[in-house]
């Protein structure tokens, strides 16, 4: 066994796991590199990812025990819309008292967009190509401008893309927000493991992890102090949402509103599902009444595919990952030992086994926000519009892929053009509405004239 003052009982600790194979090239690196080695294996909690690995090589139990949820739908008549505009008062009045701050979950690893750098920096916009955040920080300027309030933007990151989201963001200024006002913290990290279980080398002297996925986001709040900061900036609700949709709307009143009224402890968004087994999480309510997602991959095909006597889908709400958090519930449930549970996902990891990086199969374990869904007493779901909510940015090319994103992106301010009665002359083909200009329809001046020429951008 090799020794190293000061740390032989976390050596002793790794032979006992029977993990020595991550001093491979114990010989060959100095005294520095053998004590950043050991710094990173003290940190390993190898209860937990025995307990995770024992999971991952049994088979998954799903308690498929479980009836679609209910949710608010898109109003249908007068006594419904009148409804949603009373969430929308309260709403608003909650904005404007600096109850609410929006929140960004942005510390996966982008991977399938073959993206060499962190998503939020991905140039999106057709014409002005401004980066995700550019979006989301516009969208949070335009709203803060609305209600006479500065919106405070959480960014959630991870020690993969922390510093260059730092740099993104100082390098334009923050685009216009106030630096004082954005905050970034990140998610832990956890080790990934080869199909046997054991750890893996991302170099000579570091192990390989990945984020623990956005259901670190909960202790990632409360670890940073954040969850005290916003207490004292009296904010008690918090807007969250993924770095994948630039449609999203980072802060609506309704939905605020809604969440507000039903006393709620966290708030869904949800779209109507376009076909049985589009790709995203079904809500469901599991026995004891208690609220659920349900993957996709994880929703049996019979399920799927059940339909109601008109035709609709049974399990029709769909998961657009778009949330209302209050505060105090994840002060509540983080207070105690509070823990959720990991998922695994197969995924080709880059190992260094042989003194270059190389491909292998490996597994990789996440966390799920949703799964605190569960935990709550008091939840909506509300409907939202495809059409204005939901252009997922997953992918490098074909379905929510950039492309798409964009082209549906292009499809609402199109829309929004059009409902407001403004003439879009035949060459325009590329069409981008800055969201300092109009965060929806009704924000647009009906007198606007579109020139005539194929790449409109209005600011
Ligand atoms: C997710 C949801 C799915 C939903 C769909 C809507 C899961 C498992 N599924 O799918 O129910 O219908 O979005 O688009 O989440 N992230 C972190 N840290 C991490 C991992 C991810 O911040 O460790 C962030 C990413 O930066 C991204 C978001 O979480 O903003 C989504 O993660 P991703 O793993 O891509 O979710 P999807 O499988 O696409």
């Amino acid at each position: 066994m090799i020794s190293f003052p000061g740390y032989d009982d976390i050596i002793k600790k790794v032979y006992e796991e029977k993990q020595e194979h991550v001093f491979r090239f114990w010989d060959a690196i100095d005294d520095n590199k053998k004590k950043s080695l050991l710094e990173d294996l003290k940190n390993v909690n190898f209860e937990e990812i025995n307990r995770q690995y024992l999971n991952a090589s049994t088979e998954p139990v799903i308690d498929e025990d479980y009836g679609p949820a209910d949710y608010i739908r898109l109003p249908r008549n007068p006594e419904e819309s009148a409804k949603f505009a009373q969430a929308r008062e309260t709403g608003v009045e909650a904005i404007k008292k600096g109850r609410v701050c929006a929140f960004i979950v942005a510390g996966g690893q982008g991977s399938r967009l073959g993206y060499d750098g962190p998503k939020g920096a991905f140039p999106f916009t057709p014409i002005k190509h401004k980066s995700l955040f550019q979006v989301f920080s516009e969208k949070i300027l335009k709203s803060s401008k609305i209600y006479g309030v500065s919106i405070p933007l959480l960014i959630m990151t991870s020690h993969a893309n922390h510093q260059q989201t730092k740099e993104h963001f100082e390098q334009n200024k923050y685009f216009g927000l106030d630096p004082e006002n954005v905050f970034m913290f990140q998610q832990d990290m956890i080790p990934s493991l080869t199909t046997s279980g054991k750890l893996i080398l991302a170099s000579q002297n570091s192990l390989f992890r990945n984020p623990n996925g956005h259901g670190g986001s909960l202790i990632a709040l409360k670890k940073s102090g954040m969850l005290q900061k916003l207490k004292e900036k009296g904010i008690d609700l918090i807007s969250y949402f993924q770095v994948d949709n630039p449609i999203v709307c980072a802060i609506d009143p309704v939905f605020i509103g809604f969440h507000i009224l039903n006393n709620a402890e966290i708030s869904s968004k949800a779209l109507t599902k376009a076909y049985p087994q589009e790709k995203v999480g079904n809500f469901v309510i599991f026995p004891g009444k208690k609220l659920g997602i349900v993957e996709y991959s994880d929703l049996p095909e019979d399920k799927a595919y059940e339909k109601e006597s008109d035709g609709s889908l049974h399990y029709s709400a769909g998961n657009v990952a778009i949330h209302i958090f209050s505060v105090d519930f994840i002060s509540k449930i983080t207070s105690d030992d509070f823990s959720l549970p990991y998922h695994l996902a197969e995924k080709k990891i880059l190992a260094y086994n042989n003194g270059e990086p190389e491909k292998i199969d490996g597994y990789k374990f996440e966390k799920f926000v949703f799964d605190a869904l569960p935990l709550t007493d008091k939840n909506v779901i509300l409907e939202t519009s495809r059409r204005n909510e939901f252009a997922p940015v997953k992918n490098k090319t074909g379905l929510d892929s950039v492309d798409s994103s964009r082209q549906l992106m292009m499809d609402m301010h199109r829309e929004w053009l059009e409902k407001r009665g403004i003439e879009i002359p035949d060459s325009v083909a590329i069409i981008e509405i800055s969201p300092l200009k109009a965060l929806r329809a009704e924000d647009l001046d009906k007198d606007i004239i579109i020139p005539d020429q194929s790449e409109v951008y209005l600011d």
